[in-house]
């Protein structure tokens, strides 16, 4: 069974103050686009067109106003409210009556993947369990970190430890099998006050029902936590992007590339652009056609 997209777009977005005082974080830009377009971006190289964002009650109408129906891309965004930011995994509570036991995969608003998505296909083809990934970074204190035996299976994890086991991060990218909502409903709230995204990892986990799968270091995943992170990521989304003269995430080219839209429709999309360096953009992929040669990591 094809499994539901969802993208979690809420939080307080207080980290970021003021930028994020009258729009939310994940509108604010990467480069040249919304960072909502990077995660949406991923979900549908994936695949997936049944897509529920998550967002606070107060971001959702400038959302919903940004990305619409989904019908332009092809695709079904549908729009749910999280009224307070209380755990990661609360979003599949919210969402069971979209999930409608099937198989959901999540996403983080916040996360930027880059690369060869191959890895995340092979997860979603998964028929049972859940499959989360494994990122090496310097600093992974400020994730969720999972630990590996001499055999390379995962042994635990954990939420932003003081003493990190290893220095793998676990990426806001996961993806579970149909019984996700009820293992969420089992949850107990953290020290925090959240339910965890970690403690339905470590609940799979426990059953040995869980697959953890290293990203490779040619594979980037970028951080939009920190004013810093933010503008890095911008910047290396420009430099790639100027080097190759093909864009990151224009999630109409995607649409496009995937067969989720025509040449027609695609064109229709088009005139109705205004005139910028964006239109100027997918007017030139759509004249390449569907048959152009066009290099990963898109498909
Ligand atoms: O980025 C990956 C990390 O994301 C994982 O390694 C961690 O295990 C996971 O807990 C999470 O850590 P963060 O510190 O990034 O979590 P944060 O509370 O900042 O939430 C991440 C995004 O999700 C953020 O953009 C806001 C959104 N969010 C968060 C919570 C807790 C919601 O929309 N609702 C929520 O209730």
């Amino acid at each position: 069974m094809t499994k539901k997209a969802i993208l979690l777009a809420g939080g307080a977005g207080t980290r970021l103050y003021p930028l994020t005082k009258i729009v939310c974080k994940q509108l604010l830009p990467i480069y040249d686009k919304p960072m909502i377009c990077y995660p949406l971006a991923t979900l549908m190289l994936g695949g997936l067109r049944e897509v529920l964002i998550i967002s606070t009650p107060k971001d959702l109408p400038m959302l919903e106003d940004y990305l619409g129906d989904g019908s332009q891309l092809g695709i079904r965004i549908a729009y749910a409210a999280q009224p307070k930011p209380e755990g990661i995994a609360q979003a599949f509570l919210i969402a069971a009556d979209f999930i409608a036991g099937a198989g959901a995969s999540l996403i983080l608003g916040d996360n930027i993947f880059y690369g060869k998505l191959d890895f995340y296909r092979a997860a979603l083809a998964l028929e049972h369990g859940a499959c989360i990934f494994g990122y090496q970074v310097r600093d992974p204190e400020r994730y969720g970190v999972v630990e590996f035996g001499p055999d390379g299976r995962a042994l635990s994890l954990e939420e932003k430890p003081k003493v990190p086991k290893s220095h793998f991060a676990v990426p806001g990218l996961y993806v579970y099998d149909e019984r996700v909502v009820e293992f969420c409903r089992e949850l107990r709230l953290s020290a925090r006050g959240e339910l965890e995204i970690t403690d339905l990892n470590t609940a799979y986990l426990q059953r040995n029902e869980l697959h953890v799968k290293l990203l490779t270091r040619g594979m980037a995943w970028l951080d939009t936590g920190t004013q810093t992170s933010l503008l890095e990521a911008g910047n290396y989304i420009a430099t790639i992007e100027h080097r190759q003269g093909l864009k990151v995430a224009c999630l109409e080219e995607v649409a496009f590339r995937m067969g989720f839209i025509n040449q027609t429709q695609l064109g229709a999309l088009i005139d109705r652009l205004p005139k910028a360096e964006y239109r100027e953009y997918l007017s030139l992929v759509c004249e390449e056609g569907p048959s152009a040669v066009h290099p990963e990591p898109e498909r």
